[in-house]
């Protein structure tokens, strides 16, 4: 299983990047606009050059198809590692699995979005997205179970033997994490602010508290016995 970052902030990237635990990163505008990006084009340009061969995932802008594909097009020229983000639909509700579909003729990676069902993410993969963004979170708000979305979609893309990657995102708190991990997502992007709360165990930090102390007992005993011999042997 893969572990994206869900965020724009090349620090937090850096950071959690240098610890090996980051296999690539997902943005989208209300990411970018929290991150206080200005810029799309250096910001994500700064990324991708952090993240080698992982990928970027940088998403559309519009709700226009003909836009969208000019988009992906330009968004593409930016580094070798981007991955363009369509939505499954657009506000309107208008089917984007045509402008997926051009793009994945093309040899464009997808990253399929804001899939809130079983459906929407079997007509992304025939329309040959590389990802498909299941958004955990939103899916639980409208009272549905993110497991059972996700567990199904793994199983039908297993059965069918496709090669499209189940992204898990839209993450509220580290049990989300578990759940999605143990409901057989290929990728998880996580934000930031989970990351600390996942490593970080108060009873962990007392067994390492009590083994620092230990382990300082042990050197004071060494060092009386050391200064004892020094003496009677003067
Ligand atoms: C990631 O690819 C998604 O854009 C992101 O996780 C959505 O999260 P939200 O539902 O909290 O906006």
């Amino acid at each position: 299983m893969k572990i994206f970052l869900d965020s724009a902030s090349v620090e937090e990237i850096h950071k959690w990047f240098a610890q090996g635990v980051v296999d690539g990163v997902t943005t989208n505008p209300s990411i970018m606009f929290k991150d206080g990006i200005q810029n799309i084009k250096e910001e994500a340009q700064k990324i991708c050059a952090l993240l080698g061969d992982r990928p970027l995932s940088v998403e559309v802008t519009t709700n226009d198809h003909a836009t969208m594909l000019s988009q992906a097009r330009t968004f593409i020229t930016w580094a070798a590692n981007v991955v363009v983000k369509i939505p499954i639909v657009n506000e309107h509700g208008h089917s984007c699995l045509g402008v997926i579909n051009t793009l994945a003729k093309d040899g464009i990676s997808v990253n399929t979005t804001a899939i809130l069902s079983f459906n929407q993410a079997v007509l992304a993969t025939k329309a040959g997205a590389k990802y498909v963004s299941i958004f955990a979170g939103r899916v639980a708000d409208e009272g549905n179970d993110p497991a059972v979305v996700i567990r199904n979609v793994r199983r039908w893309l297993d059965e069918w033997g496709y090669a499209t990657e189940i992204i898990v995102g839209s993450i509220r708190s580290v049990m989300d994490v578990q759940n999605a991990a143990l409901a057989g997502a290929h990728v998880i992007t996580i934000p930031p602010q989970y990351f600390p709360k996942m490593v970080d165990h108060k009873y962990t930090r007392e067994t390492v508290r009590q083994f620092v102390q230990d382990a300082e007992k042990i050197l004071e005993e060494v060092e009386a016995k050391r200064a004892a011999y020094a003496t009677a042997s003067k």
